[in-house]
């Protein structure tokens, strides 16, 4: 296939991408605005292939989008950008309505007059908070947080162009990422990082917060699996085998680190923190696709991987981050 990925020099879109350079043979243009949480080194190893097309560009400009499928001739447009980080969205979330509302429209619009196949990548933060059990596709939208809500809106406007104009477009929603190349705002490799450098390590609230944890080339081969097999104006769930409770996850990379557990530190909680999240992925499962990476396993290999790969966030570390991370914590890190 040849494809148009949004967002593609992301964590999850540079995994998507190399999945489906390497191991499907597509073609692909990467489409990204290259935020602070976008970067080519996320591609770098892709650099030279010759199915890879690199575009620097937002979602939300109809004239990179126009540029962007007269470069790559797509069937698809796969969409992953997205502002993604759930504090950022509470301190500033007018660049979320604008990427997630403005921007998918943008890309639907291309969509819908160059009649391509669409999917929207999504999130299980649409459904809300839910204590037992676990959310279907049918669940009822409660989302709770900015990131959460202009997601649902997204979502909401996919649905409609389906609806009103016949649109071939679908939506997969997955749980909790986690893998190589994940910007350390979120909670695993933020946990990595400061238990590596000795920094203390911040649970939100008690820390008993549940989250469905997949490994980031599970979801990427959810969503290859839906844009080959899903139907029209389907959404489908892709969740994580292994659920688990915020600080035992930190208590494991502590572990793993070779730190210190009276690094752990409870600080203040999130506003309007989801307690725990949920999938059933059956209605994927029933297209043949299966979670490949245990939680045990990946963690495993996650933390090895930021372990070796330090040329990829020392970067990150030294710029923007360690700004954000002192607005956000109140406190700086150790170098
Ligand atoms: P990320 O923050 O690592 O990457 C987002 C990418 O989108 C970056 O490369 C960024 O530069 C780009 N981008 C942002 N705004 C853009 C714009 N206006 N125009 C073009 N590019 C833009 O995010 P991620 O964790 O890889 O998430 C990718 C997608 O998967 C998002 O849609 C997110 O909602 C969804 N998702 C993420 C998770 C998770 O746990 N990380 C789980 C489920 C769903
Ligand atoms: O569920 C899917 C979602 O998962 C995606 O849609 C989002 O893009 C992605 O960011 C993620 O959202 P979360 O808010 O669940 O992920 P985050 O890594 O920010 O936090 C995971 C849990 O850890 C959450 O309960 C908050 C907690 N946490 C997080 C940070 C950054 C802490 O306790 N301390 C922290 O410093």
């Amino acid at each position: 296939m040849r494809l148009l990925v949004c967002g593609g020099a992301g964590f999850i879109g540079s995994t998507f991408t190399r999945q489906r350079l390497l191991e499907h043979g597509d073609e692909v243009t990467v489409l990204d605005k290259l935020t602070y949480a976008g970067r080519e080194e996320n591609l770098q190893d892709l650099a030279e292939h010759g199915g890879l097309r690199f575009l620097r560009g937002a979602i939300e400009d109809p004239t990179a989008v126009a540029g962007a499928i007269e470069a790559g001739t797509p069937e698809a447009i796969v969409n992953f950008a997205a502002e993604t980080h759930v504090d950022r969205s509470i301190t500033a979330p007018d660049a979320f309505v604008s990427t997630h509302a403005l921007g998918t429209y943008v890309l639907l619009e291309a969509a819908r007059s160059h009649r391509l196949r669409y999917l929207q990548v999504s999130t299980d933060e649409v459904y809300g908070s839910i204590d037992v059990g676990a959310f279907t596709e049918d669940s009822p939208l409660r989302p709770s947080s900015p990131y959460s809500a202009t997601k649902a809106g997204a979502d909401l406007l996919v649905q409609s162009y389906v609806h009103t104009y016949g649109l071939s477009a679908v939506i997969c929603r997955g749980s909790n990422n986690y893998g190589p190349y994940q910007y350390p705002e979120k909670l695993i490799p933020l946990m990595i990082l400061n238990a590596m450098h000795g920094d203390r390590l911040p649970v939100y609230g008690d820390g008993m917060q549940v989250r469905n944890w997949i490994h980031s080339t599970d979801f990427a081969s959810a969503i290859g699996h839906v844009l080959e097999r899903g139907a029209k104006g389907e959404v489908y769930n892709a969740g994580g085998p292994d659920e688990q409770a915020n600080v035992e996850v930190v208590k494991r990379i502590v572990e793993l680190t070779g730190a210190a557990e009276a690094q752990i530190e409870h600080v203040a909680d999130r506003p309007g923190h989801d307690r725990r999240y949920a999938l059933s992925s059956d209605k994927l499962r029933a297209l043949g696709w299966v979670p490949r990476v245990s939680f045990a396993d990946g963690l495993e290999q996650t933390v090895a991987w930021y372990q070796v790969n330090r040329w990829w966030w020392e970067p990150i570390r030294a710029g923007e981050y360690r700004e954000y991370y002192e607005r956000q914590y109140g406190r700086s890190l150790h170098s």
